[in-house]
């Protein structure tokens, strides 16, 4: 089953909220998920260790270059889905992430400085694809925005749009309730209330669907 690689060279993107999220939607809505933590900084590590582990979660740590392709290979397997989480840098391990991907997921705050660092996500996919010959599927998800969206936001969605990049609806907007994922481990639906949780649940399972549908293709 499939491999989701959350990939940005630009740090403080949103990769590791956008891996928890993603996967413990997943999970909450019955899939099996592996969260492999590549990042030497154990992001999803330090989650994990916080709070208990949601059902049908697992999470793997200090995952390295010399044993990430065989470690999503072996995890790869019996429908579970598989979430790589990255440090943002590129590097010999990101790239081989990437080439193990089903779907690269670059999570991008709508500025142009972020913009101008996440998009090079873009190159280092398209290496892969040319060294693998094959097509790597590639999306990104505006995160941290805001409910009034922003004249710099809606330039640089249609610059993408008019790249032909895939932009996932919704974006991940700016709330307590995910980065407190940090203080408090687990999932949105066990945390004590933190500003709108209803809105905060709706908008990350919103997001885990729309990757959902990705993955098997519509
Ligand atoms: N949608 C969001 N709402 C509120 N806070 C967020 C959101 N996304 C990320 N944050 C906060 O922004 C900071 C950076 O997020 P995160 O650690 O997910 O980024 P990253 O791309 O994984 O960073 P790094 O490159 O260091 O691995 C964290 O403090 C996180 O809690
Ligand atoms: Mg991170």
């Amino acid at each position: 089953m499939p491999t989701v690689v959350i990939a940005s060279p630009k740090g403080g993107a949103g990769k590791s909220t956008t891996a928890i999220l993603l996967g413990t939607e997943l999970a909450q809505a019955g899939a099996e998920v592996v969260l492999i933590d590549c990042d030497p900084n154990g992001s999803l590590g330090l989650w994990a260790g916080r709070g208990r582990i949601p059902d049908r979660i697992r999470v793997l740590s200090d995952i390295g270059e010399s044993v990430i392709v065989r470690t999503i290979r072996a995890n790869d397997q019996d429908g579970r889905i598989v979430i790589v989480d990255l440090e943002g840098v590129a590097s010999r391990l990101v790239s081989r992430a990437i080439s193990q991907a089903d779907l690269v997921i670059t999570p991008m705050r709508a500025t142009t400085l972020d913009a101008t660092v996440g998009i090079r996500a873009l190159a280092l996919i398209a290496e892969e694809e040319e060294a693998l010959d094959r097509r790597i599927r590639h999306s990104v998800v505006f995160t941290m925005t805001r409910a009034i969206r922003s004249k710099q936001h809606t330039g640089i969605a249609e610059s993408l749009a008019g790249q032909g990049v895939d932009v996932i609806e919704p974006s991940l907007m700016e709330r307590s309730a995910f980065s407190a994922l940090f203080e408090f481990g687990g999932n949105l639906r066990d945390m004590p209330a933190q500003g709108n949780m209803d809105a905060a649940i709706e908008n990350a399972a919103q997001f885990a669907q729309a990757v959902y549908r990705r993955l098997i293709g519509e």
